[in-house]
């Protein structure tokens, strides 16, 4: 068993192949999802943490987090994710329901202290993240890793330099990453490398399981809405993020200090020499990444057969 993981997301197609992985890899290590907006709005993110949950039988506290950005407001990417942010999977009504309280942030700065000290894997904007540290400076001390995916280093896929989780609320990306004490950031630049084909997406399909076919459903969309951008096929943003998280062997890195811009073009990332508390992500091995997810849906998989 390794440290116990807060998951911090808005599913979303790519976030929830993110739940894939990790409840194939990590089951018992994920302590609690937070479902902020994002992607879509919170009630369809939400809904969705209790989808995917129910789906891999996987039996993770799922609590709202925040409903928008700290300033201003936000636009969804439901042109990517679907009306509903999985695509149009329609699976039955779920019985599990979220936590319910009056304050979440509360509620989430406890269950990290309860524990002691967590990882923190953040897949979405970073409102919640930034919060947490706003109100409750010392939940730092009780975090060991952070890994995010967001940003773009010279690029970006909501504006020509701004990357959507960054873009959602720039100033919250800004706090994080100039507070954190050290960060591994997963950027566009890595992350865009890491896509399924549409035969590898069949080969899924093919597999005669629940989540195979769920899997199959969302992939085929997401490829559709992907490659209209000009992406590869079915990127997996972040998945590739928590296989840093699970395999950082994997990518080769390098340290140094990121900067969001908050005003003329909000949500640029920018590299920095201020202070170098970023670990960012590069290479990786993008055939090896995909093949680490098909082995979480795909019993006795074998690579290239
Ligand atoms: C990020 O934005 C969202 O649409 C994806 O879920 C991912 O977290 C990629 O820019
Ligand atoms: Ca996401």
């Amino acid at each position: 068993m390794g440290r116990p993981i807060i998951l911090d997301t808005d599913p979303g197609i790519d976030d929830a192949v993110a739940f894939v992985v990790l409840q194939h890899y990590c089951p018992s290590d994920v302590r609690l999802i937070v479902a902020g907006y994002g992607n879509i709005t919170k009630e369809h993110t939400v809904r969705n943490a209790l989808t995917m949950c129910s789906l891999l039988k996987w039996d993770v506290p799922v609590l709202p987090g925040a409903s928008g950005p700290q300033k201003g407001s936000y636009e969804t990417a439901a042109h990517i994710h679907g009306t509903d942010g999985l695509g149009g999977l329609s699976l039955s009504e779920q019985e599990k329901k979220p936590i319910e309280t009056d304050d979440w942030l509360l509620y989430l700065y406890e269950t990290i202290c309860s524990e002691g000290t967590v990882d923190y894997i953040t897949l979405g904007p970073l409102t919640n993240l930034a919060m947490l540290f706003m109100r409750f400076p010392d939940s730092k001390k009780h975090i060991g890793r952070i890994v995010t995916m967001g940003g773009g280093i010279g690029k970006g896929n909501v504006r020509p330099y701004a990357e959507f989780n960054m873009f959602c609320d720039p100033e919250s990306a800004a706090f994080v990453l100039r507070e954190a004490d050290h960060l591994a950031l997963i950027p566009l630049n890595t992350t865009e490398t890491v896509a399924f084909s549409l035969m590898q997406i069949d080969r899924i399909g093919q597999c005669d399981t629940v989540l195979a076919h769920a899997l199959y459903t969302i992939l085929k969309a997401n490829y559709a809405a992907c490659t209209a951008y000009g992406e590869l096929g079915s990127t997996m943003h972040d998945s590739t993020a928590v296989l840093y998280y699970l395999f950082p062997e994997l990518f080769s890195v390098r340290k140094c200090g990121i900067h969001v811009n908050c005003e003329k073009e909000p949500g640029n990332t920018e590299l920095t020499d201020r202070r170098h508390n970023i670990i960012l992500a590069e290479q990786t091995d993008p055939a090896l990444l995909l093949e680490k997810i098909m082995a979480c849906v795909m019993k006795e998989y074998t690579p290239h057969g």
